[in-house]
């Protein structure tokens, strides 16, 4: 059986920095009460250009950079987000796309803030099965779109980012070790976004009512997480065959330090084997663990062999958790060539994008879109 290894890390952090002090200015708060409750000191917002697709496409160029791995050679594009670019379609193919992954499948993944647990677990297992050598993981969020600026309960947590992971085959042992996912959905009005689905359309009223905003019960989502980061460290340490000494590092979903601290206090593990960066950035939902990753490696804490346990939870309720020993990138260095190809590959991809939607435009106006009566049962086209 193939192992799973982390081998590409990237994260992209939109530059413009929303201070507790000047949300205090916007809402009834302080930076005081946000410090005290939640640790954190600043949020990332996105800026007009950036999406759930440009902030994660950058983040996963990034990471397969320093896998030194191209975009052709991805397999499979999995895209967690709560703020997806559309409906549909998937933001996964929209990165897809920007990137000029070719062979690859994609799609999105809708776990709330442990969308990207969900992805990292799915993804390890698809290589573990033998369906695809390599996986390119992506947590991507725009929540500063669907958060209500004039409700100081969850205003004050949220932020913007994207993260990136890829996964590739190898027979050496290693990789993702262990992995678990769980939901609850009889918690699901605890942490939701009421309309724009199916149950409630958009529409004026649901606008003028601001129920396409975040809506959360902070209490009974707190008393939740507490409870299942402990359980889920416990039990896939325990899946990997090792015991809480074992593990170098535990980075846990950014949400609020007070959730940290409490599981570190529950788990037994000193404060100084727990990566914490929510002071930087707050709840970036999916993004929050593949950034927290990146600054975990950028800043010495992390190396390879390192064993790393994450644990995710959030909207669904969901939450999930891995254990996993810490990849390197490749050695060797690339050749001039192949650095010549990788420079020009996104330009390159951009071009042939335009160049696909120009033909397929120009095809339709040469010889007409086919009505659904002219294509047969398999999908042929029939001759006239
Ligand atoms: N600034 C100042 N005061 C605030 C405030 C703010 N931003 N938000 C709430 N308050 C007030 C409340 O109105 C309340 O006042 P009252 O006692 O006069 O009624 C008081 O502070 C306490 O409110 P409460 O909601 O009980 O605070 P809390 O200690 O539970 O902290 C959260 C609130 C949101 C920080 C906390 O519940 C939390 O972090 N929950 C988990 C949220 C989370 O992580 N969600 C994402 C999961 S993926």
């Amino acid at each position: 059986m193939p192992y799973a290894h982390v081998v590409g890390w990237g994260k992209y952090a939109p530059p413009k920095i929303l201070t507790n002090a000047e949300l205090s200015r916007t809402v009834d708060t302080n930076d005081e009460w946000i410090v005290t409750r939640t640790g954190i000191h600043e949020r990332r917002i996105a800026g007009p250009k950036d999406t759930a697709a440009t902030m994660g496409f950058a983040a996963a160029r990034e990471a397969l950079d320093v896998a030194g791995i191209l975009p052709t050679d991805v397999d499979l594009i999995i895209c967690a987000t709560a703020t997806p670019e559309y409906i549909f379609p998937a933001t996964a193919c929209v990165i897809q796309d920007m990137l000029g992954a070719v062979k690859a499948g994609a799609f999105d993944l809708s776990a709330g803030c442990a969308g990207f647990m969900y992805a990292l677990s799915l993804g390890s297992q698809v290589i573990q099965a033998g369906a695809h050598r390599v996986v390119l993981i992506i947590g991507s969020e725009t929540l500063s779109r669907i958060t209500n600026w004039s409700d100081r309960g969850t205003c004050i947590l949220f932020g913007d980012g994207a993260g990136a992971v890829v996964l590739q085959a190898s027979d050496q042992p290693g990789g993702v070790l262990s992995s678990l996912v769980r939901a609850d959905g009889s918690g699901g009005e605890m942490l939701i976004v009421p309309a724009g689905g199916s149950h409630q359309p958009a529409s004026v009223q649901t606008v003028r009512e601001g129920l396409h905003y975040i809506q959360m019960n902070g209490r009974e989502v707190f008393r939740f997480a507490t409870r299942v980061v402990d359980r889920a460290a416990r039990e896939v340490v325990e899946k990997a065959g090792l015991t809480l000494d074992d593990i170098q590092l535990f980075v846990p979903h950014q949400a609020n330090l007070r959730i940290i601290q409490a599981a570190a206090r529950s788990l037994d593990i000193p404060e100084e084997r727990i990566f914490v960066n929510l002071e930087k950035y707050g709840n970036t939902s999916s993004a929050s663990i593949p950034m927290a990753l990146c600054e975990a490696v950028a800043c010495g804490r992390l190396h390879p062999g390192d064993r790393v346990v994450l644990v995710g939870f959030g909207a669904g309720l969901t939450w999930a958790a891995a254990a996993v020993q810490w990849g390197a990138p490749p050695e060797r260095k690339p050749s001039r060539m192949r650095r010549a190809i990788r420079a020009a590959i996104y330009p390159v991809a951009a071009a042939r994008s335009r160049a696909v939607r120009v033909l397929r435009h120009v095809e339709a106006r040469l010889f007409g879109s086919p009505s659904p009566k002219s294509v047969d049962e398999d999908g042929d086209t029939k001759k006239k």
